[in-house]
């Protein structure tokens, strides 16, 4: 199943239950955190408080995107506060494996983050390891980017190996999607894509995510 998932770094902070209830009536079923630690990115945003609040106020599934250094230190924090998944970016990982055990052990899928320019064949020999694999399609740390063209062509090579090797982890997205690209980024093999500016900047955010769902689910249908 496709999922539209919201990343709330482009909502209104002081409004933020009533910003995921919007998308949430759109049919989002996962939600999109962005934590950023002015180390690993030049921008700062949240840390596990803003989780554990969000996670009193929705259901939703909770995906916590970590671009911080020293992931080790705070990845289980995340899953403690509530988040049901927790990616990690092998960029800022010596020790991935540990790394993603750590998230697991403390109660959350655990998934690994690549950069755009980060080549797929760092995964090629442990593929299995992570619950999903995000790429990044753009450079992190902003919302607001244009989509990196180049990175669909990682997603289409990364859904070959997934089928060569016979798994079924989710593949994600982030960065620059948009209703206008929105159906290349489905067609190329993508299962959880995130929009930030593109719903959260639209002038009906709650029909955003509905028409995207809908987009979604005619291009999933031909993708094969
Ligand atoms: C960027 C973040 C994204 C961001 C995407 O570093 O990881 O999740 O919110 O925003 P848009 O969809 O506006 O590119
Ligand atoms: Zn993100």
């Amino acid at each position: 199943m496709v999922e539209i998932v919201p990343s709330i770094l482009s909502a209104d902070f002081a409004r933020l239950a009533e910003e995921t209830a919007r998308v949430e009536r759109g049919g989002a079923k996962i939600l999109h955190l962005d934590v950023m630690d002015g180390h690993f990115v030049p921008n700062l945003t949240i840390g596990p408080p803003v989780v554990a609040s969000l996670r009193k106020a929705t259901q939703a599934h909770l995906d916590v995107h970590l671009m911080i250094e020293n992931p080790d230190r705070y990845g289980a924090q995340f899953a403690a506060a509530g988040a049901d998944s927790v990616s990690v970016h092998y960029e800022a990982c010596p020790h991935l494996d540990g790394t993603l055990e750590l998230i697991r052990k403390a109660g959350a899928m655990a998934g690994v983050v690549l950069n755009p320019m980060t080549p797929l064949s760092v995964l090629e020999d442990a593929l299995g390891v992570a619950d999903y694999v995000l790429l990044m399609s753009v450079n992190p740390g902003f919302g607001g980017q244009k989509l990196i063209p180049y990175v669909l062509d990682k997603v289409r090579k990364l859904a070959r190996m997934r089928r060569d090797k016979k798994l079924t982890f989710p593949i994600e997205i982030d960065g620059g999607v948009n209703l206008e690209n929105l159906a290349d980024v489905v067609g190329a093999g993508c299962d959880w894509i995130v929009t930030g500016s593109a719903i959260f900047h639209s002038r009906d955010p709650e029909a955003t995510v509905r028409e995207m769902r809908e987009i979604a689910a005619r291009s999933a249908a031909v993708r094969f």
